[in-house]
């Protein structure tokens, strides 16, 4: 086992470490720069079905389901095609109304989740093209869908999900690009959509650097017993995956909110005692996501903030700010989720939780 954890005192922090090398894994062979488009050979036989889609409506649980929201961000940008994003334990038991023209994708690290399963074969009832995104090759999922994407990154043994997470994400943005293709983005902008996800990867290692910096952080907050966690636009589903990943191994109430929300309930839950880590990258967003901070602030709110290199405006406002490489902001989530990650890593760890197999979880769900 202490070979496979690579040197690493957890397989969740090999995990972790290994994502820019998971990413080029998964981003290989898919990204043709000198021709501007995306292959995705899984789906060759399928893609005209999914460009003609009425409606994508996406299943999955867990942090797959975190993946899936980000999709709809990319999805409905680029491919202008309505998505829906749905926990499978709902779709498959809500008697859900699908028609000829929808498409369900069903995103499954391990391909096995019993609720996302039910999900797929559900939506094969009704007689919809049904796609898989998994990790696991030749798991159930993978194998009753009609097509799918692989994310190709290697085992995940951690059962906090994280390299898998960062390649659904990827998949889903190249996936956005491919139903973009030759349609709502100019051959300029595919290129340069193609560029930027192109030094994904190297972007991640950079972030990854900070990894002491963020132990640091971690230690003064280790004994806090709740956390927020806001972000919007493509960094709302972050937010709500780097409460999952606090809550997940280190047993710490968090909960995440897209940032306009905080006004209607958890503004009521801020006082002195109540970390919020922000993600408030320069996006479209950013203004409303420094005034939400000056309200935690002005509740004595401690605020770590996620934001873009070289921006010292929020400096006097939060009591730490991570600054991590700036990215077209469809591409952000790729990067803003790395620090979630390993602060929620950190604080279980100093917390001595079992970080690897969390109490009453399980790596992948296949009863009910
Ligand atoms: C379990 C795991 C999570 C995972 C979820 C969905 O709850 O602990 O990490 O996100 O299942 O798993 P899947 O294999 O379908 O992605």
């Amino acid at each position: 086992e202490q070979i496979e954890k690579g040197g690493y005192p957890h397989f969740m922090l090999k995990e972790i470490m290994e994502q820019p090398e998971a990413l080029e894994n998964c981003l290989r062979g898919r990204l043709d720069l000198q021709h501007n488009t995306v292959k995705l050979g899984g789906l060759i036989d399928v893609m005209d079905r999914i460009w003609a889609a009425d409606r994508i409506i996406i299943c999955a649980c867990g942090t797959s389901w975190h993946a899936g929201l980000v999709g709809e961000y990319l999805i409905e940008e680029f491919a202008r095609i309505p998505v829906e994003v749905e926990y499978a334990s709902e779709f498959r038991y809500r008697n859900p109304v699908l028609r000829p023209n929808d498409v369900v994708i069903a995103i499954s690290q391990s391909g096995e989740t019993a609720d996302t399963l039910a999900a797929v074969r559900e939506a094969k009832r009704q007689g919809v093209l049904t796609l898989g995104i998994c990790n696991v090759v030749g798991s159930t999922i993978a194998r009753e869908t009609d097509a799918g994407v692989y994310l190709h990154v290697g085992p995940e043994i951690g059962v906090a999900s994280t390299k898998a997470f960062t390649a659904q994400v990827a998949v889903l943005t190249m996936l956005a690009l491919k139903l973009a293709e030759g349609r709502t983005l100019s051959e300029a902008e595919m290129a340069q959509a193609l560029r930027a996800l192109a030094e994904i990867p190297d972007k991640v290692r950079q972030v990854l650097t900070l990894d002491e910096e963020i132990r640091r952080i971690a230690h003064v907050y280790r004994y806090a017993s709740n956390f927020l966690y806001l972000g919007r636009g493509y960094n709302f589903p972050v937010a709500l995956e780097g409460a999952l990943k606090l809550k997940e191994i280190s047993y710490i109430h968090a909960e995440g909110y897209p940032a306009a929300e905080m006004k209607h309930g958890p503004i009521a839950l801020i006082d002195r005692f109540m970390p919020v880590v922000f993600i408030a990258m320069k996006d479209r967003t950013y203004d409303k996501v420094v005034s939400n901070i000056e309200e935690v602030v002005a509740r004595q709110g401690s605020v770590i903030a996620i934001t873009d290199e070289g921006n010292g405006e929020l400096d006097k406002l939060c009591e730490y700010v991570i600054r991590i490489p700036p990215a077209p902001d469809f591409l952000t989530p790729l990067l803003t989720v790395i620090p979630l990650q390993l602060l929620a890593y950190h604080i279980a760890v100093m917390r001595g939780c079992n970080v690897d197999q969390p109490r009453n979880l399980a790596k992948s769900v296949t009863v009910e």
